[in-house]
């Protein structure tokens, strides 16, 4: 595996890959990583993965500083999957003296984790076209975890006219159900404990949608009643919204995002599942 820092590199190598899949990340990573890695891989028959903690996505009191760290083995993960190269830049190389570009996303950036998170969808979606532009993969490979963000990348290559194609792949959970991300490192043993109720009250209330409970009202009060069984977990919001812009819905729905966001001690989590009346368990 080829292991480039500059922005000169890459486009040095580039045209040794025919056909190329990029997943971008922010490191540490995890099997849910991996199985992106695994998915460009096989379909394009080529896999390049960035690591890079995107300053620009994290609010001032965030934990950009603290945020989970460890090259040597990423490195060494991607290797073994069989990644044709990491693309790892410092941040002085994507955001260079006097950057001043921002891309900013208008309503589906602003509700949800943007709401929470002033700011954060700008600096994904100017990352995002950052490393399209510089890697020029034939497809980016994203995790519905991050369910949103999902939503707001499609938007962005279609409204930009950038020319790739957006894969989106199912949220690799551990054994207990909660959702792999590199903030787990972040629980104490007892918060992880608690963590995977997060996915239990989704799965509630997709097993009420299935009974045919189509009222976002009551869904979302099931879910929060669900979500208040762990007295640790306060609540951010709880959420069912349309698929395609994540407004928020009312009434009687069809197809729906449900997403929660709790915060467990110091850490957020946040997880979804898509009601869509023939989802697989
Ligand atoms: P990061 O949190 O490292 O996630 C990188 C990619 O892995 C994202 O597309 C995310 O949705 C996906 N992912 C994370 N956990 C997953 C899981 N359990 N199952 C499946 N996929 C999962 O998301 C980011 O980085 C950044 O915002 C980034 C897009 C790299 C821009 O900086």
């Amino acid at each position: 595996m080829k292991v480039f820092r500059t922005i000169a590199a890459v486009r040095a190598a580039r045209r040794e890959w025919p056909m190329l899949g990029l997943v971008p990340t922010m490191g540490f990573l995890h099997a849910g990583h991996l199985s992106l890695v695994a998915r460009a891989r096989g379909e394009c028959g080529a896999a390049a993965a960035s690591i890079f903690v995107n300053p620009a996505q994290f609010a001032p009191h965030e934990d950009l500083a603290r945020y989970p760290r460890d090259l040597e083995h990423d490195l060494d993960v991607l290797e073994r999957a069989g990644t044709a190269f990491a693309f790892v830049p410092d941040v002085e190389e994507i955001y260079p003296p006097g950057f001043s570009c921002r891309i900013d996303m208008g309503e589906i950036g602003a509700v949800l984790e943007g709401a929470i998170r002033p700011g954060h969808f700008a600096g994904v979606a100017t990352v995002v076209t950052k490393l399209l532009n510089i890697v020029q993969p034939d497809r980016a490979y994203f995790g519905q975890k991050d369910a949103q963000q999902s939503v707001v990348i499609r938007r962005l290559v279609r409204d930009l006219d950038l020319p790739v194609e957006i894969v989106i792949r199912a949220t690799v959970r551990e054994a207990d159900g909660l959702a792999m991300s590199s903030r787990n490192v972040y629980l104490t043993p007892e918060q992880r404990q608690q963590a995977p109720l997060l996915y239990q009250a989704l799965r509630a209330a997709e097993h009420a949608y299935r009974k045919g409970e189509r009222n976002a009202a009551f869904l979302r009060a099931a879910t929060l009643e669900m979500l208040h069984a762990e007295k640790n977990f306060a609540v951010e919001y709880v959420s069912v919204a349309s698929l395609n812009n994540v407004q928020e819905l009312t009434g009687e729905i069809g197809s729906a995002l449900l997403s929660v966001a709790v915060r467990l001690g110091q850490t957020r989590l946040i997880d979804n599942i898509v009601l869509d009346g023939d989802a697989t368990p």
